[in-house]
């Protein structure tokens, strides 16, 4: 005997993730509450060995990321940034303007993404920024020139773009990365397993206020890992955060792991408002399609799920996958399409997972916010139609004070409005789900910016935008507490 208990002691000290049962055990109270409480349901198939709740640091096995008609392996760890992977090129790509105050220049617009010489980034009631393709520009030009529509270039060359919009780190900051304990700064936008990585030391380093939980698997097989701050305190309110639904909006998985950072690092000192709610952090609901983002195609929105039928094109937008009048307006049947909407309500694992994950929970969240770029919109439901909510005037009210404190921060314009009003209408969105659950204070937040860099905004862009927008959280929690 002795032998063992020498090895246990020596291996703590040589390793403190082999200690982590040992000292991440939660307080008690500190259970995620759910609806049973004798057993979380979320690993069902698979339990996860799981100490005090909370998930261990493991390696996992997940199937390579391939080209579709390559994939003949399902075994192959999962990829690192040294694996050579063939890129799309968007070289010679433009990014447009255009005015869609003339009648017929959405039909013109439509017409033209049908055969395939444009792709919508998205837009308002009054102008639409356009992908052009290289081949495409004097097509594209002539088209609008005919019926006098106006646009201006945004983007000269995506490519470009997309080769400066995440320099590699300094040496101060690599200096600093190596003796934090964690890869993840907010100077670079970073790879899955570097924000998995962070969420994992939050959770070791504070284990009394921070618990980490994966509540599913993505299609291919990663986690969707949660991140809890909270306190314990049974009068604490609830909050639910995500990012990163669709994979090109890399700002969201940025901003919510900033928010995070600041929460967890800073607990002692956050104020009552802050601390009086458990917050639950969900920063990339679709790690398939971030992987895919960063290396293979940059502008990749949906999921990575293999499509069905004739078609065979993979892919669906999480974002009309949810279950509340899954299926209508907004929402494409056509699985090649960038809004296919999946195969059934909760088709997806990603959305079903967090459905699950709200079913199952028996945390009465006060409000859900849901983060996306670009355009600089506060959103509240209904996104399926022109209608409105019964507390709409209470969702307009605090839209606009969230909007008020980002303004005094940073400077930045948010408008606020319904989805469906201000923009167009969508169906399948998180956010109507979530308004359906009876979460009051519902948004789809579109950060920055409005259209210069659109989804390929520059690095250095990461903590002003995470700074305006903590401000507005925070005016969010102060108005929670009155309630
Ligand atoms: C551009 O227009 C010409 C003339 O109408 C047509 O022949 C050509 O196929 C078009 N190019 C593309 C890329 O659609
Ligand atoms: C639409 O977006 C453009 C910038 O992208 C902005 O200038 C304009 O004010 C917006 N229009 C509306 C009605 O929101
Ligand atoms: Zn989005």
């Amino acid at each position: 005997m002795g032998s063992l208990t020498k090895t246990v002691v020596f291996l703590c000290v040589a390793s403190s993730v082999l200690c982590t049962p040992f000292i991440n055990q939660l307080q008690p109270g500190q259970e995620w509450p759910t609806r049973s409480s004798v057993k979380q349901p979320y690993n069902q198939a698979e339990p996860e060995p799981t100490v005090g709740g909370v998930t261990k640091n493991e390696e996992v096995d997940v199937p390579a990321v391939v080209d579709e008609e390559k994939a003949t392996d399902d075994d192959k760890p999962i990829e690192t940034l040294d694996d050579v992977v063939e890129r799309i090129d968007y070289t010679g790509a433009q990014v447009w303007k255009v005015s869609t105050m003339k009648n017929n220049a959405q039909r013109l617009i439509n017409q033209l993404a049908s055969e395939k010489l444009i792709a919508s980034w998205g837009g308002n009631h009054t102008s639409i920024d356009i992908l052009v393709k290289p081949k495409a520009l004097e097509n594209v030009t002539a088209a609008l020139k005919t019926k006098d529509i106006s646009y201006y270039v945004m983007i000269e060359d995506l490519q470009q773009r997309i080769n400066e919009e995440n320099p590699p780190l300094d040496e101060n900051e690599l200096e600093l990365q190596d003796r934090r304990g964690h890869r993840m700064t907010w100077k670079q936008y970073h790879r899955l397993e570097d924000i998995h990585g962070f969420m994992d030391y939050l959770a070791k380093t504070y284990p009394s206020i921070v618990s980490v939980k994966t509540i599913g698997k993505s299609h291919e097989g990663r986690d969707l890992k949660m991140l809890r701050i909270s306190d314990g305190k049974p009068s604490n309110k609830a909050v639910f955060i995500d990012g990163g639904i669709h994979a090109r909006e890399w700002i969201s998985p940025a901003v919510v792991t900033y928010f995070i950072n600041q929460f967890a690092e800073n607990f002692d000192v956050e104020s009552d408002d802050i601390k009086n709610i458990d917050w639950y952090f969900l920063p990339v609901v679709n790690p398939d399609g971030y992987e895919y983002t960063h290396k293979t195609d940059r502008l990749w929105r949906k999921n990575r799920k293999f499509g069905y039928g004739p078609s065979s094109c993979t892919g669906t937008d999480l974002n009309r996958n949810f279950g509340y009048r899954w299926g209508g307006k907004g929402a494409s049947s056509y699985p090649c399409s960038d809004i296919y909407r999946g195969s059934g309500p909760f088709s997806e694992p990603e959305s079903k997972a967090i459905n699950d994950f709200f079913k199952s929970s028996a945390v009465k969240f006060s409000a859900y916010l849901t983060y996306h770029s670009y355009g600089q919109y506060l959103l509240y439901p209904w996104g399926y139609d022109n209608a409105l909510p019964p507390d709409h005037k209470d969702l307009e009210s605090m839209g606009k004070l969230i909007a008020q404190a980002i303004r005094n921060t940073g400077g930045s314009n948010y408008q606020v409005g319904s989805s469906s009003g201000l923009l167009y209408p969508a169906s399948g969105g998180s956010d109507d789900w979530a308004k359906s659950l009876n979460i009051k204070y519902t948004y789809t937040i579109e950060l920055s910016d409005t259209g210069r860099y659109g989804f390929v905004l520059p690095a250095s862009y990461i903590e002003p935008v995470a700074r305006e927008n903590i401000a507005g959280v925070r005016v969010l929690a102060r108005q929670l507490s009155k309630i």
